[in-house]
């Protein structure tokens, strides 16, 4: 099968700009004007978003003003160094001093076009996943850098784990879901077994047929025939999940969307690989493995940093939402929700027992954190049952009182589908010395 190769935009501008130059030497002026350092990607609309793109510039050393209308920034500490710093680890920057950003040149590499979704990001539809440009800045805001490691206890679909890896940091995930722990391997390992994964794909779209796919035994067991690589089988495992959720909640074909999908994902895999060749990317190491947050297995005092994000929505059902594919593993769903933070037991009941495994949670943060590094905390109030949950406020408070200070609170408002607001806030942790 064919898949259409179409350019975006930024694509054809990084064409135009290497071949006006022949080689690239990323020395494309994209602003004539000398006082222009720094100019935004076209996507960066929110207030939050300039905020945190004002923090990062500040961890990353520069010292800079802002012009015309919030949309360029003139570095005053301008240096080689500053610049290189910027053009490798910035998040919000189109270009610096004329030269296309690392960051800017990754999200061009998105098989999907749907914003945000660039490499191997959009290989799931998980409910609730983080906004990977949020997170890139969050890595630099606090402070984290090549080879230092990152924990993110509820790691989801792997959102921290893909943009660690891009910045050469070191990650630990833990998500209590094996579905959750998949995508996150999937997204950051099939790099390592591109071609393994290609050998065995004649086989197995050759046998995309309904006697074979029906059943999970089936594709399970002739998964393990054709290959004994784990990272190789859970490509196919989530290219097979994927089919299942495009069905089950598109009402899409099976086979077609499989198909489709291999491809696409084999396409944004060679992306990532291109990418990473180009701009010289040192990747980071990752590690995720099922768990749980209440009981972390990490030793005292052993992360650099934490970006998370915590099922605070006890209103969206994590479990419910991707039971197609969870029963498809093979996983008993009734054991599982009895693990699942914010979806065990009802009414009011839910809240308490959601505070108190939040609680926990928290503790362990702190335990596994090093002294005077920070703990970023994603986190928004739910609407359960009609009424409020004041999760902002009870993660604050109680953060406060296990030894943790709130260095920043941003307000992240952004306008969803029908432009319904949705106000989260980004919660920055300082772990005092103890
Ligand atoms: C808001 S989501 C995280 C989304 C993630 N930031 C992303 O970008 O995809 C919360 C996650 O917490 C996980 N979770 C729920 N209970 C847990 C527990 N006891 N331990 C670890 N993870 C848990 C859920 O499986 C879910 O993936």
């Amino acid at each position: 099968m064919e898949i259409k190769s179409y350019k975006t935009k930024g694509e054809i501008m990084i064409e135009r700009a290497e071949s006006n130059f022949g080689t690239f030497e990323y020395d494309y002026i994209d602003n004539k004007n000398s006082n222009v350092d720094l100019t935004l990607l076209d996507n960066v609309q929110f207030i939050y978003e300039l905020s945190l793109a004002e923090l990062e510039l500040k961890a990353l050393g520069i010292d800079f003003e802002v012009t015309n209308g919030l949309r360029e920034f003139k570095i005053l500490n301008k240096s080689d160094k500053q610049i290189e710093k910027i053009r490798k680890k910035g998040s919000y920057y189109k270009t610096v001093a004329g030269q296309f950003t690392d960051y800017f040149q990754i999200i061009q590499k998105n098989q999907t076009r749907s914003v945000n979704q660039y490499l191997t990001h959009w290989f799931y539809p998980y409910k609730g996943k983080f906004h990977p440009q949020m997170i890139r800045a969050l890595i630099n805001i606090i402070g984290l850098k090549e080879g230092d490691t990152v924990l993110d206890p509820f790691s989801g679909s792997g959102t921290t784990a893909l943009e660690s890896q891009l910045l050469g940091v070191n990650f630990i995930g833990v998500d209590i879901s094996p579905l959750c722990v998949i995508q996150g391997r999937v997204k950051t390992e099939s790099i390592y077994v591109f071609d393994e994964i290609k050998m065995i794909k004649n086989e197995i779209t050759a046998n995309v047929a309904p006697n074979l796919f029906q059943t999970n035994e089936n594709y399970y067991n002739f998964l393990d025939k054709l290959t004994s690589n784990e990272r190789v089988k859970n490509f196919y495992i989530l290219a097979r999940l994927l089919a299942i959720s495009d069905n089950s909640r598109r009402n899409r074909d099976f086979s077609n969307s499989f198909l489709k999908n291999i491809e696409l994902m084999l396409a944004s895999v060679k992306d990532y690989m291109l990418i990473k060749e180009k701009l010289n990317l040192r990747l980071g190491e990752i590690k995720i493995e099922i768990g749980d947050a209440r009981s972390l297995t990490l030793q005292d005092n052993s992360v650099d940093g934490i970006i998370t994000s915590p099922p605070y929505s006890i209103a969206l059902d994590y479990v419910q939402n991707d039971i197609h594919s969870l029963k498809d593993l093979g996983y008993d769903i009734l054991k599982i929700r009895d693990e699942f933070i914010g979806v065990r037991g009802n009414g009011i009941n839910r809240v308490y027992l959601y505070n108190d495994d939040m609680k926990k949670s928290y503790k362990e943060m702190f335990r596994v954190l090093k002294p005077d590094k920070y703990a970023a905390i994603i986190i928004g109030n739910a609407t359960y049952q009609g009424q409020e949950i004041k999760t902002v406020e009870f993660t604050i408070e109680f953060m406060e009182s296990i030894g943790f200070k709130l260095v920043k609170n941003i307000n992240k408002i952004i306008f969803g589908l029908y432009n319904v607001m949705k106000k989260e806030n980004i919660l920055i942790f300082k772990k005092g010395k103890l």
